[in-house]
């Protein structure tokens, strides 16, 4: 055989086995790295505790978001920093779900109290979250004036990732399973009660009482933040389980006054369910 013919072969035959390799690697990859929890929180206030937890914390940057990778009991986990917000929320999940696909994502973090049944430091497990924010009014005349009350609820226009088409959606249910794991542990929490409700979520902070009832009565909102209803909706276009976990930091209800404490005691609790997420992961 000619000479330059051989060592064409030879060029191929190096270059199928190098490519073949690198399969070989991706595949087992994929097998011993399972997909991590992601946990988000806005601020500061609301990440550390759970960044102190993890094991070999690396930091990354995706757009101006935070992001750390690490191990909880051995599993990944990625924090993310979502900065305060609806659009920072909804960007923010985005990244973490193209960049880390996750297999859950908890979304948590201080809000302020609508139930009159809830206090200060109670935690709300989001069965639903929901966006108060998305409102319509019929029209008025200049010297009608605004009246807020009688604004209507809007649904919320997401994308179905199957069809394409734009579904109607007025509040996001949370994954089940994640729900009763995040209830599972609630006997153990020692600063206030755990209960099931409805996290809901605007560019808004409410403290007139006569309103925080209006959003109570129409959306039956336990609890209002700035991101839930925005990564959840999210997740759910991406078909990713989620569930939104916050503590009351304040309740203008009970005259009970923000406390950034409440941040470290939401993150003490989450960590605790991620706990028990990743027994049921790792048994897989
Ligand atoms: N209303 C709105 N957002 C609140 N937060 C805490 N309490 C409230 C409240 N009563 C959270 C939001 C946001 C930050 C300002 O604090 O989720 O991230």
């Amino acid at each position: 055989m000619n000479k330059k013919i051989v060592a064409l072969i030879l060029v191929i035959i190096t270059a199928v086995s190098f490519v073949g390799c690198g399969n070989q690697e991706n595949d087992q990859k994929s097998e011993v790295s399972p997909r991590p929890i992601v946990i988000q929180g806005a601020m500061d206030v609301e990440v550390e505790t759970l960044v102190s937890q993890l094991k070999d914390a690396k930091e990354v940057k995706y757009g101006t978001w935070t992001y750390w990778e690490g191990t909880m009991d051995n599993y990944p986990v990625v924090v993310a920093k979502t900065e305060i917000g609806m659009t920072n929320a909804a960007a923010n999940t985005v990244f973490a779900i193209e960049k880390f696909n996750p297999i859950a994502i908890i979304n948590q973090g201080t809000s302020g109290g609508h139930d009159p049944a809830l206090h200060r430091y109670d935690i709300v497990v989001g069965k639903k979250a929901v966006n108060f924010g998305s409102l319509r009014s019929e029209r008025a005349e200049y010297g009608e004036g605004i009246q807020a009350e009688n604004w209507i609820p809007m649904n919320n226009a997401a994308i179905d990732k199957e069809t394409g088409e734009e579904k109607k959606v007025f509040e996001f249910e949370a994954d089940k399973n994640l729900v009763e794991t995040a209830m599972s542990v609630a006997s153990s929490y020692e600063n206030g009660t755990v209960v099931e409700g409805i996290i809901g979520s605007a560019d808004e902070w409410n403290r007139e009482l006569d309103r925080i009832q209006w959003i109570h009565e129409t959306f039956g909102t336990s609890t209002e933040e700035m991101e839930t209803a925005s990564a959840a909706q999210i997740a759910d276009v991406f078909d990713v389980p989620f569930v939104g976990i916050r503590i009351l930091s304040n309740t203008e209800i009970h005259n009970e006054e923000y406390d950034r404490e409440s941040g470290i005691y939401c993150q003490e609790y989450v960590a605790k369910v991620t706990k028990e997420l990743i027994k049921q992961y790792s048994m897989k």
